[in-house]
């Protein structure tokens, strides 16, 4: 008997979990899930305990189908992992339900009030459950080592939609101005996978198996933005193997989701700031579909090995953008990457364990060491094999990985084993165990490389002491969007505010609309001391409320002393319409500022 994954109480020599059946009423006005959940496994053929994992869970009861009641504890509740629910199940059992209400404080939801939505006439409530959020909303084995498939009926109020990461099974009215809303996930999914949104939602068909949701207001332009998502499926499925989720959909976030975008399957959730208007950052939607193969299909074992579903999506993701946007996109993305990858470096500089691929996360909570680290140094990993191997090579393997492991989970190590075994030569002349298990970038990381980078890197010459170019108004005129993170990225730090300000008086940077851009461009005149990034920034950050760029603006703002009073109070200000994992990490920017 044995907890192998260090953030679960699940206990591999107990039952494993093999399907829920959940139904919850959602209330709006308390701001809590009335819920029932039906945990079914294999007959037992003695009596068992079942340790459950939750997290600010009032369980109300619970019982066998015949209706007996099973003895339960539920043990105090430790910071990161939260409370132990244990059963003491009866030989012959099969199956129990939890009769349980959720927190109105439950770190996997938001709850927003109409004021917070695109439309402001209705509330909307999201969860977000990566990486061990779900047991704020289900008491579960919350460990990817133990899939489980799942039904679910949502009781919402009647004018609202009900949206899962599950194939919709319909609405019925349930009379008294609710309804009911129905689905079933056939396919074995880890936990953190579960997905609920409800709000005033429409869609757009974007294709035979995908179609986008989206506040009424902003479902156009989102169906828009997102149009290219067929191709890029059918693109995936030629370098991936089959799709094996039936469909793709979106859902379009209110602006405080906190994330780029999350993979739910069959129900990619994307962060509103992608509706540039110019279908520049559909990279991110690239990634969530990229997830299907790596992340969904083939599981990171545990938090330790977040790099096996981040690296390996990064590299997914770029080798469908490369298909159909060109190698020479791609290139400039890597650059990017890479980059922020040497920010992030600098930034655990005083916690190098934290730079290996394969971390060790016990006592750890996984959402304090979230950084670009398992995406761009993963990335660069499998780029190093793919170069050593060659394409072709590579690719054979990338199939066979996902043949494999399919509908399972993997650790570090048996990726080792695997890579050892099945790309021989090519894992030792990287060396990979330095690359799995040693902090830092190896030295020859491969380098992204393409005519366009080198014409954007003669403008800001790294290291060589001569001080960075202004680009001519023609030249930044063509800027991509792409373009521009590159040059912004490549400046040195801090950049000067002679440059800053012609950079602003030239191109309008401050008055952007590509989000991402913007956000490059406000820390690098942050950090500068460009007094005229102050307000824009503080505009965006009272709007949106995804971590990319709330931690490294709070940071700006509050690393100089003569913004920090306003990083302050504008957090005080947001504070409410922030998503709960956003807070703490704002908080604790604020926190390593003061001190
Ligand atoms: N799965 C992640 C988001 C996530 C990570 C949620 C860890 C909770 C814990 C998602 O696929 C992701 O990586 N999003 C990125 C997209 C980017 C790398 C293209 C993001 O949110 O910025
Ligand atoms: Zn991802």
């Amino acid at each position: 008997m044995a907890r192998p994954d260090p953030h679960s109480y699940a206990d591999d020599g107990q039952p494993a979990v093999r399907r829920l059946d959940l139904r919850a009423r959602v209330d709006f006005s308390a701001q809590v899930l009335h819920a029932q959940a039906t945990l079914s496994f294999d007959p037992l053929s003695t009596s068992a305990s079942l340790d459950l994992d939750t997290r600010d869970l009032a369980v109300e009861g619970v019982s066998l189908p015949d209706g007996t009641a099973v003895r339960y504890t539920v043990d105090r509740p430790e910071p990161i992992l939260g409370a132990r629910l244990r059963l003491e199940l009866p030989a012959g059992a099969m199956a129990a339900t939890i009769r349980y209400a959720t927190s109105p404080t439950a770190s996997a939801l938001q709850w927003l009030a109409p004021a917070q939505t695109a439309g402001k006439r209705h509330p909307f409530l999201f969860s977000q459950c990566q990486a061990i959020h779900g047991r704020s909303v289900v008491p579960l084995q919350d460990t990817p080592r133990r899939r489980i498939r799942y039904r679910a009926e949502i009781d919402v109020p009647a004018d609202l939609c009900a949206v899962m990461s599950a194939a919709s099974m319909g609405r019925r009215d349930a009379g008294s101005g609710r309804a009911v809303f129905g689905f079933d996930m056939p396919q074995p999914i880890p936990p953190y996978l579960l997905a609920l949104a409800v709000g005033d939602l429409e869609s757009r068909e974007l294709g035979p198996r995908s179609r986008v949701w989206a506040e009424p207001d902003v479902v156009e332009r989102a169906a828009w933005e997102f149009a290219s998502v067929d191709d890029m499926l059918r693109t995936a499925e030629g370098l991936f193997g089959p799709y094996e989720w039936d469909r793709f959909d979106i859902l379009t976030m209110p602006p405080s989701f906190p994330y780029g975008g999350m993979e739910n399957p069959r129900l990619a959730f994307l962060t509103p700031t992608l509706l540039a208007g110019d279908r520049s950052l559909v990279n991110v939607l690239a990634h969530e579909l990229a997830h299907s193969w790596t992340g969904n299909l083939v599981t990171n074992a545990d938090a330790e090995h977040f790099w096996l579903n981040e690296g390996m999506t990064v590299f997914a993701e770029r080798r469908i953008q490369e298909a159909l946007e060109g190698p020479d996109v791609t290139a400039l993305h890597a650059a990017v990457g890479r980059r922020a990858l040497d920010r992030a470096m600098a930034r655990f500089a005083d916690r190098p364990e934290l730079t290996r691929l394969r971390t060790q996360l016990a006592g750890v909570d996984p959402d304090e060491t979230f950084s670009e680290v398992p995406y761009e140094k993963g990335y660069l990993f499998l780029r190093a094999l793919e170069e050593a191997a060659g394409r072709a090579r590579f690719d054979i393997f990338l199939k066979k990985y996902i043949d494999t492991f399919r509908f399972g989970t993997i650790t570090s190590e048996e990726f080792a084993a695997f890579t050892r075994r099945e790309l021989s030569g090519a894992f030792e002349a990287v060396d990979g165990d330095a690359w799995l298990f040693a902090p830092g970038v190896p030295r020859g990381a491969p380098e992204p490389r393409a005519a366009r980078l080198e014409a954007l890197m003669a403008l800001v010459p790294p290291a060589s002491g001569e001080a960075p170019h202004l680009p001519s108004a023609g030249q930044g005129a063509a800027f991509s969007p792409t373009e521009w993170q590159v040059y912004l990225g490549n400046l040195p730090r801090p950049a000067g505010t002679d440059l800053c300000r012609a950079l602003d008086d030239r191109f309008g940077l401050s008055a952007l609309r590509n989000a991402d851009v913007l956000a490059s461009w406000l820390d690098v005149a942050l950090t500068a001391g460009h007094d005229a990034a102050v307000a824009p920034a503080e505009r965006l950050l009272a709007e949106v409320g995804r971590m990319k760029y709330l931690r490294p603006l709070y940071l700006a703002l509050a690393s100089r002393p003569e913004t920090r009073a306003r990083a302050r109070a504008l957090y005080d200000r947001c504070r409410d319409r922030y998503h709960p994992i956003a807070r703490q990490v704002v908080e604790g920017v604020l926190r390593d500022q003061d001190a």
